[in-house]
Parts: C-alpha cells; structure tokens; sequence
C-alpha cells in the first residue's frame, strides 16, 4: 500500500504542475469546521482511492489521510491536522477549528483505474471584528477646541476592519485639521487577526451638544457592525441672556412676579446680577422675585451673567392699577324729595368700564337722585374694571318720609250689603294703618312706599270713619262720611238718573197720553155702533152666554157616558 501511495506521488507531483494555474480559492470561516472540496464541483470520478495532502511552509507535502473505496477514511498526519481532520461522504476535506495557520494549499488526489487526478484549493480563513467600542472618551468638549473624543476598537479581525464615524448617523470623514481620524492596525502574534483602532480628534460646536456619535466597523464577512452612540457635552460661554417675566396674565398691584433669567451657555451662569430699577442685585440662581408690586414698580429691568455684563437682557415691567372711590358708602338715609349727589373718581393705567346694578337689575347709567322717591331705595353697586382689574363700591339707599294719605274712598260692596272702605298713604319706613271701625281688613304689598289699606263693613249707623296711617317720622289721619242707608244712596243715583234722562221720559208720557185717549176714542165710537144696530142684542148676547155654558156641560157629559 505504502508502495502504491510512493508511485502515485509521483503522478500527481507532474499533474499538480500543469494544475496549478487554475488554482481554486476558497474561504473558511475562523473558528469553524471548514470544508474544502474536492472535484471542484465538477462531478464525482469512480475513483479506487482518495487522498488529501497540504503545501507546507517549506514547500513539501504533508499527507492528511487517505480513503479507499468502501473502506474507513485513514488518518496519515502527524502533525496539527492529526486530530483535525476527516473526509466527508463527498470527499470533501473537513477542518476542525480553523485558525489562520489553515491559509495554505490543500491537494485532493482521486486515482481511478486509468488515471491520476489532483484538485488543488487554496485556502483564507477569514473572521469577522467584534462590534466594535468606543474608549477612552472625552468627558467633556471645548467650542471650537480640537479635542480627542475617543477610540474605537474593531478587535480581532482577518483581514483587518474598516472604521468609519458617523454623527448623528452621517458619516464624516477627517479633513486634517478641524476633524482628524488616525486609524491603526495591529497583528495578534498567535492568532495572526487584527485589532483595528481608530482614534477621532473633533472641533466641537454648539450643535454638537447631545449630538450622538459612533463608529462603524466594515469588514469583507457581511454587514457593518456599529458601536453603541455616546453623547458629549459641549462647553461654551454664554453669548446671550433672555429676560422671562414669569406671571400670569397682566400685572396688577399686589401680585408677585417672578424674573428669570437665562442664559445660553454651558454649562449655564451660575449665578446673575438683576438690575432693580437700577440698584444691582446679585443672585446664586437664575430667578429673583419681586413681591406685592406696586404702580411704582413699572419700569425697565435687566439682567446679565455674574461676571459678563456686557451680554445683558431687558425687559418692560408694566404694573396696572385701579384706584376708585365713589361719594357714597355703607347706608344713605335721606328724606323723600332731598336730593342727593352722586359722584365716582377713577384712577387707573388703562380704560376704565363702570357699570350700575340696583338690586342686582342693570342700569343704563350712573344714577341721580335730585329729587328722592321712594322707589329709589334700594342696594347700588358700582363695578369697575380694566385690564386684569376690577373694584366694586356699593352703597344702601333708604328714603324716608312722615306717612301721607294720599286717598281715602269708600265702594258699595258686590253684593249691596257692604261697603268697602279704601285707605291709599304712602311713607317710609312701611306706615302702620289704623282704622277708627272694626272690620275685615285686607293689606296691599308695600312697595316704593305705597301701600292700600282696605275695610269690609256693614255700617249699622251713620258713621265718620277715620283712617290713620303712621311710622316712627309721625302720621295722617283723614275722615270719611258713612251712611246706613243703601237706598238712600240709591235713590240719590235713580233721581240723577231720572234728571239725566227726562226728555225721553216726557215724550214717553206724551206717547201714552195719546195712545190712551185714542183708544178711549176708538171704544166709544164702537159702542155708539153696537147700541144704535140692536136694543136687544145685549140680552143675546147674555142668552148665547148661558147657552154656551149649557151646551158645554151637555157635551161634558155625553163624553163621560161615552168613556163609561
Ligand atoms: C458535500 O456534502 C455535504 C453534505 O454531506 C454538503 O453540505 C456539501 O456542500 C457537499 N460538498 C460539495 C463540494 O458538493
Ligand atoms: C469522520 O467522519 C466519519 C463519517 O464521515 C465519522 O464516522 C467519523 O467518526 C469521523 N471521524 C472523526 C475523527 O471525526
Ligand atoms: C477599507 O478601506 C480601504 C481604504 O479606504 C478600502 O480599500 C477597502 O475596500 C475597505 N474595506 C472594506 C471592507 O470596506
Ligand atoms: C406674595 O409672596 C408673599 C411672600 O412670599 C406671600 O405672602 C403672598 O401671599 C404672595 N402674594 C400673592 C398674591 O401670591
Ligand atoms: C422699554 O421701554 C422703553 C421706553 O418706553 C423703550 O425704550 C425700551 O425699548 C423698552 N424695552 C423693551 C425691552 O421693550
Ligand atoms: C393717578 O395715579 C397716578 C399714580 O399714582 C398719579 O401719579 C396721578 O397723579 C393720579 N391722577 C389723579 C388724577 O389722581
Ligand atoms: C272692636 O272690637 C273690639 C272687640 O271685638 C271691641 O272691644 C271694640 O270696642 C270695637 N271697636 C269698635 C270701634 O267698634
Ligand atoms: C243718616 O243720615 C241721613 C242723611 O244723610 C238721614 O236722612 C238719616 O236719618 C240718618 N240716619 C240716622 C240713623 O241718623
Ligand atoms: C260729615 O258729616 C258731618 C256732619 O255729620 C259734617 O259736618 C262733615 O262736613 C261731613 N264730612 C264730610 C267729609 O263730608
């Protein structure tokens, strides 16, 4: 067998030659079983025997093993690939655990009845980087200052990574002087990979603050691998300040306010200097209050970071105010008739709305009393109002004045039997009214200083009722005549009405005065005619008469002997 192996060495040493040239490349992954075939993917010759052998560094061969047909494959190296190597059901080589050491030729040699055939295949073994870090960062950066940002390390590699930065995702490239990128590559002595690392040298500006920035490494094994973002802080000086007046809405007197300050630098002013109508008040934040403002604190305030008073903001403080007073207060009591002045003074920062209400019902104006009723009394309010502000003022008018009876009347009751005694004064406070009889009485509602009073009696004799109306300012007394008599005072109304119509009733007297004479005219004539025809006919008539009756009885009782 050892014979066979020798002669077909021999063979194939020419056969490799003339094969050389078309040398297949293959790649194996680091770590990995790898595989390399044999035929080159040409198909499967019968083959009595296959064996596989490698270049060594030196240039000679080393045997791997050997298969012969339907027999187990025989392992003939010695050296690293004794426990490493097998064949597969293809007759392809596989390699356990590649490293960088399997970059090398390996030889499948088929020999058949008729012929020797070699199918050399150049092996890479090729690996991926780790995802690559970032080290070593800057804790913070300077505006405008060339700093290093950091290291990023694509470890372990073959071939060697690419690294690329991105900021915010875009990649950027170094352009020597405001952004330099110094990439380096070292070689692990025992496992031949390559650690690639990339050093950023950055000009930081405002904008890069919270920018996010990573790096990228490339590599030939597949898709880009991305370091995790890291995030910088960008110092830089405060250029500008803004003035914030923290309050809601229009400032008006006795409200606080807040001022705030700000700056845009960082890290922010640590502290401010406020300008107070002038005076410099210096604070370790970025607020100052002022409390319980005054139209006095309208003015123009500053601000600017301790130390730079050159960068500095301001604004325009405007307090409003409202100051009212109004000529009346509390309770007004006057006498009906008086009168009163009613006068309002305002003072305030802007236009001023006033409007009336009496007894919660809107009034078109301001009221005037230059001659009291006592439908002015009542509660008055006077409401004030301008931007954010607003006052009212109020006051309670009572018009007072003696009882006076205005009307004292009396009615004949519905049904004639009563009268009706009516009592009308008007007075404040509410009078009392007494009456000088005793009788059903009824009370009207008091308002504006009116009231009615009246009285149900039946006067039993001729009276003089008197009514008596009274408060604590004194009192009105009026008398009235009543009389018992209902007729009398109906007559009283028939001979007005007799008077009132006596014209129509002399023509009705007249008319009947005529209708009767001519009627006793027209009878005497009749009878004149009655008598002179017939002396007798007075006795007919007498006998027709009786006759009639006895006729009728007859008929009466022929009737009744027909029912019977
Ligand atoms: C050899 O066979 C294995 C499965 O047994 C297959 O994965 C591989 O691709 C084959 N190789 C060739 C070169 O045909
Ligand atoms: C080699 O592969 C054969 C099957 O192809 C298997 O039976 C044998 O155990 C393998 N030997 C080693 C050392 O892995
Ligand atoms: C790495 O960079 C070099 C030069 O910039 C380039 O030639 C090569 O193709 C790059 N490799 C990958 C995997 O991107
Ligand atoms: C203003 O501040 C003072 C003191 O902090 C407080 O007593 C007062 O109630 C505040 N006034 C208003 C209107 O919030
Ligand atoms: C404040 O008012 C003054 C005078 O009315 C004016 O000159 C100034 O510009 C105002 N300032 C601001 C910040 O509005
Ligand atoms: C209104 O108020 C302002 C500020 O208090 C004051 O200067 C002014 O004299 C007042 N005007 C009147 C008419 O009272
Ligand atoms: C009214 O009635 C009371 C008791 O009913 C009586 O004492 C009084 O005398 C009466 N007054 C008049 C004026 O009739
Ligand atoms: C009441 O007065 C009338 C006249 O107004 C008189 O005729 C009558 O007699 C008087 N009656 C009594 C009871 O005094
Ligand atoms: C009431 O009658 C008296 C006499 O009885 C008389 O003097 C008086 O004038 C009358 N009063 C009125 C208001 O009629």
């Amino acid at each position: 067998m050892h014979s066979t192996v020798c002669c077909v060495g021999a063979f194939v040493l020419s056969v490799t030659l003339l094969q050389v040239s078309g040398l297949e490349t293959i790649v194996g992954l680091y770590g990995e079983t790898i595989e390399v075939p044999c035929y080159g993917g040409a198909p499967a010759p019968v083959s009595l025997f296959i064996k596989w052998k490698y270049d060594k560094d030196d240039g000679s061969a080393g045997d791997l093993l050997i298969k012969k047909k339907d027999e187990q494959a025989s392992i003939l190296a010695t050296d690293q690939y004794k426990d490493r190597v097998n064949i597969s059901g293809n007759a392809s080589l596989l390699i356990a655990q590649g490293t960088l050491q399997d970059q090398k030729t390996f030889t499948c040699m088929v020999v058949t009845e008729s012929d020797v055939l070699t199918y050399p295949v150049n092996l890479l073994v090729h690996k991926k980087p780790s995802q690559p870090t970032i080290t070593d960062t800057a804790e913070d950066l300077e505006n405008g200052k060339l700093t290093t940002l950091g290291k990023c390390i694509a470890k372990d590699a073959n071939p060697a990574a690419n690294i690329t930065w991105s900021r915010n995702g875009k990649v950027f490239a170094g352009d020597g002087k405001m952004i330099i990128i110094t990439s380096t590559v070292e070689v692990d002595e025992a496992t031949g990979l390559s650690t690639t690392t990339s050093q950023l040298q950055y000009t930081a500006s405002r904008g890069d603050m919270a920018a996010k920035f990573t790096c990228r490494a490339q590599h030939i094994l597949g898709p880009d691998q991305e370091s995790k973002p890291n995030t910088f802080s960008v110092r830089y000086p405060t250029e500008k300040v803004s003035l914030q007046v923290l309050s809601k809405g229009p400032l008006k007197e006795g409200d606080n306010v807040t001022l705030k300050c700000k700056g845009d630098g960082n890290p922010p002013p640590a502290g401010y200097n406020f300008y107070i109508k002038g005076k410099k008040v210096t604070v370790n934040s970025d607020t100052y209050t002022l409390v319980d403002v005054t139209r006095e604190t309208t003015g123009d305030y500053k601000c600017s970071p301790i130390g730079e008073d050159s960068v500095v903001a301001s604004e325009n403080l405007t307090v409003s105010f409202l100051d009212v007073s109004l000529s009346l207060s509390g309770t007004v009591v006057r006498k009906v008739g008086e009168s009163v002045a009613v006068t309002v003074q305002k003072n305030a920062s802007g236009e001023v709305k006033v409007t009336w209400t009496k007894d919660d019902d809107k009034l078109g104006k301001q009221p005037r009393f230059d001659k009291l009723k006592y439908a002015d009394s009542g509660n008055y309010v006077c409401e004030f109002s301008t931007a954010g502000l607003s006052q009212r003022r109020s006051f309670k008018l009572v018009v007072e004045g003696v009882p006076v009876i205005r009307k004292l009347d009396k009615q004949r009751g519905e049904d004639g039997k009563h009268k009706v005694l009516i009592c009308e004064a008007e007075g404040s406070p509410k009078p009392s009214v007494l009456w000088s009889i005793n009788g059903t009485s009824e009370e009207s509602a008091y308002v504006n200083g009116k009231i009615t009073h009246k009285i149900v009696m039946v006067p039993t004799e001729n009276l003089t009722v008197s009514c008596t109306v009274s408060n604590d300012l004194g009192q009105d007394v009026k008398v009235i005549n009543v009389s018992s008599l209902f007729k009398e005072e109906e007559k009283i109304m028939e001979r007005q009405d007799q008077t009132d119509d006596s014209g129509d009733q002399a023509k009705l007297i007249v008319g009947i005065v005529v209708g009767l004479l001519l009627a006793a005219v027209v009878v005497g004539l009749v009878y004149w005619i009655y008598t002179k025809k017939s002396k007798q006919g007075t006795w007919k008539t007498g006998e027709k008469e009786a006759g009639t009756s006895e006729e009728s009885k007859k008929l009466e009782e022929n009737n009744h002997k027909a029912e019977v």
